[in-house]
């Protein structure tokens, strides 16, 4: 399996890149390992480094797409915080497109359909493109027109060809994973109509940087996104940023819309475009200060992350995990935790299940181990989704059982109310 370096900033391409994070030699966070299987785990170096220029933040390596994304094991629909995100997502942009049913929307990495569900139910025509073939089929198989390829010219040529152009085009939580942005975005304008809209979501850097969410890098997470550089991309490609809207959602995410340049049909909001390049300037994100700082307190959470769990195991207290996510494996290999402090894992995701987490090698199982093994602590590996969490495991706290939170600051809690 091969990785090639980042010689220049895949957005403006700038050579001045100033590595600021070093997280060590780290598995793929989502390649979960077979225990019957004997097959060698591969590592790659985990760097973050930043461009002088346009103030993208982005790995210093990128491993082959193949290797991470052909059989993906994440189900965006196991989250009831997120599917109810994705129909808010539906009313809001029918909304701004003007209410009309019929308009035709394509998801670019739609995963298990989660989106566009939402959207045919609010009376779009819908169409995904996924890469993983598992989750590609599930979709189709629930109905939702589902092509398994990668986003490329020949998938945007058979879109228009079959379907005509797209009056949206939605990307959430792909265009981090997108090495040649450029070539996505030629492709979005191939097939998008001419008074059609872009809808990107991404996680932003800002919180990464603010709150200390470290554990949202791991290697199919290519770049970290603010406001800035990404109106910097569109205007390269013959496209204006038209608004930008903050949520919640993993650990807070932007969302920009984008069209055509001279495209005045979609409502622009430049007042709240100027306001997050002040927020991002105000913030001393265009310098490399911050992000020296940022990495600085990245040992304070382990220190104090090991020193808990230490502190637990002395006492003869059982700690699981909730939530083998992605990000949950890079705090776990960060801080060196293996089954010695965290027994065991669980996750509602089937193919999770019964395996091994990367690197670390705790065993996943189904969230009825909770109640078999009855730990004293649920560390929530995927604190994005803490409160579901929480209340999904009544039984826990019912026998006064207690929650690790560790993003963005430490926390034991005993409930939802102490959020
Ligand atoms: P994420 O933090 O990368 O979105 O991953 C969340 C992981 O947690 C994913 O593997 C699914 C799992 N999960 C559950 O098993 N049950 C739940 O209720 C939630 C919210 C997540
Ligand atoms: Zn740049």
């Amino acid at each position: 399996m091969m990785f090639s370096k980042v010689e220049k900033c895949r957005i403006c391409g700038s050579s001045e890149l100033t590595k600021y994070l070093d997280l060590g030699i780290m598995p793929l966070a989502n390649s979960y390992v077979d225990p019957k299987s004997n097959e060698k785990e591969n590592a790659f170096p985990l760097e973050v480094v930043l461009c002088s220029n346009c103030s993208l933040s982005m790995l210093s390596i990128i491993v082959s797409p193949e290797a991470m994304f052909s059989n993906y094991v994440y189900h965006s629909s196991i989250s009831r915080t997120f599917q109810n995100h994705c129909l808010e997502m539906a009313i809001g942009v029918k909304e701004r497109l003007g209410g009309k049913d019929g308009l035709f929307v394509l998801d670019i990495a739609s995963n298990d359909g989660c989106l566009l569900r939402e959207f045919r139910k609010k009376g779009f025509k819908v169409l995904g493109v996924d890469p993983a073939k598992n989750l590609a089929e599930k979709a189709n198989k629930e109905g939702i027109a589902t092509i398994p390829e990668f986003w490329q010219e020949s998938v945007a040529l058979e879109i228009i060809k079959k379907h005509g152009k797209a009056d949206a085009i939605t990307a959430t939580n792909v265009f981090a994973h997108v090495d040649d942005v450029h070539g996505f975005l030629g492709n979005v304008l191939l097939a998008l109509s001419d008074e059609g809209v872009l809808i990107i979501e991404a996680p932003y850097a800002l919180n990464l940087i603010k709150h200390s969410e470290f554990d949202t890098i791991y290697h199919e997470h290519l770049s970290y996104f603010l406001v800035k550089p990404l109106k910097m991309l569109f205007e390269m490609n013959g496209m204006e940023l038209r608004d930008v809207e903050e949520y919640n959602i993993h650990g807070g995410s932007i969302r920009l819309f984008a069209t055509k340049k001279g495209n005045t049909s979609f409502a622009a909001n430049p007042e709240n475009i100027k306001a997050f390049l002040e927020l991002e300037s105000r913030e001393k994100l265009y310098s490399a200060g911050a992000y020296f700082e940022f990495a600085s307190k990245l040992l304070d959470i382990k220190i104090e992350l090991l020193s808990l769990l230490s502190r637990l195991h002395k006492e003869g207290k059982m700690v699981a995990g909730y939530g083998a996510s992605a990000k949950g494996n890079t705090m776990l290999n960060y801080c060196g935790i293996s089954s010695d402090f965290v027994e065991f894992i669980v996750d509602e995701t089937p193919e999770k299940q019964n395996m091994l987490y990367a690197g670390n090698h705790i065993p996943i199982y189904p969230a009825s181990e909770l109640e078999k093994r009855k730990p004293e602590y649920i560390l929530i590996l995927a604190w994005n989704f803490a409160k579901e969490i929480i209340e999904k495991t009544a039984k826990h706290q019912e026998r006064s059982g207690k929650y690790i939170v560790p993003i963005p600051k430490m926390r034991v809690l005993s409930g939802a109310e102490e959020l």
